[in-house]
């Protein structure tokens, strides 16, 4: 897939509740999902390299969303395979289904909660989550979940970044670092990315490996779609983390930048993998 840059508009709030945002703006959100799925395009290929799906697997892919990933691992496993695409979203699993539906031997997609996975213990060979956790009220139980319905020696495989860990050059380090700060702050597990290797070895899972990607971004409204800036710098100002006039001159100098060639921010995607006992 070739990478291209794309400015649609109306980012999505950080702190959203998915369920209320996308009954709201589900045409938003598909298109936020096409959009990060281009950007996202080497971490998602690494993560299929990493869980190493064999032909004829049976795959869970939980909060699948409009269900690329989950046709990309139908593919991989070939018509003999099988492959479950869950999301608590209606939203997301109809539009899931209407585009798979052309697809030869489609995926399955369900409407599911990830904390509460409705298949049988030992049902899948590989689990994986991609960019979910990030979002969820209890990740642990989720992952349990995960680790519960795979096979023993199955493969579990979790993806996520680290709110953490995002970089913007700016003059003022002073009021990137609240306002990145705040960002963090806004998701829900904004460390997912860091205690997701943790989380592996807590739960017992073996040969667990952690794969670190950087995402770097040179286009202003690239990076403010993946990451909200413009509307999370509005929101501190708001709540008097950074005075408006700083978010102003923050945003501006951003734009600035981006003008002049000089716009630069950047990211990691986490990629653990590993297997049940
Ligand atoms: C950032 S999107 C990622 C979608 C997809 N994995 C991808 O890589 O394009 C997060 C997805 O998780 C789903 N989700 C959020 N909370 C969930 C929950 N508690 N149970 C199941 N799905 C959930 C959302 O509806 C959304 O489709």
């Amino acid at each position: 897939m070739e990478r291209k840059e794309t400015d649609t508009p109306a980012p999505i709030c950080p702190d959203f509740s998915w369920a209320t945002w996308m009954r709201e703006h589900a045409n938003t959100a598909v298109s936020y999902l096409e959009m990060a799925s281009v950007h996202f395009h080497d971490v998602k290929a690494r993560s299929y390299r990493a869980l190493g799906l064999k032909r004829g697997a049976v795959v869970l892919d939980v909060g699948c969303g409009v269900g690329q990933d989950a046709c990309e691992s139908k593919r991989l496993v070939g018509v003999r395979g099988r492959v479950v695409g869950i999301d608590y979203s209606e939203e997301m699993i109809a539009e899931a289904r209407r585009r798979a539906k052309d697809v030869s031997s489609f995926p399955k997609f369900v409407v599911c909660e990830a904390h509460h996975i409705g298949f049988s213990s030992d049902t899948f060979d590989a689990s994986r989550a991609d960019r979910v956790l990030q979002h969820l009220a209890d990740p642990r139980v989720a992952f349990e979940e995960m680790v519960r319905v795979t096979k023993p020696a199955g493969t579990v495989q979790i993806v996520d970044r680290d709110w953490g860990l995002v970089a913007v050059e700016s003059n003022d380090q002073a009021v990137t670092r609240k306002i990145l700060d705040h960002i963090c702050g806004k998701i829900r597990n904004g460390w997912i990315g860091r205690r997701v290797p943790v989380l592996f070895r807590e739960c017992g899972l073996q040969e667990v490996r952690v794969e670190a990607l950087p995402i770097t971004v040179q286009d202003f409204r690239v990076a403010d779609r993946l990451l909200d800036l413009t509307l999370v710098a509005g929101h501190a100002a708001d709540e008097g983390i950074v005075s408006p006039d700083e978010t102003r001159s923050w945003l501006l100098e951003l734009q600035e930048r981006n003008d002049a060639g000089r716009f630069f921010a950047a990211w990691v995607m986490f990629i653990v993998t590993g297997k049940k006992r």
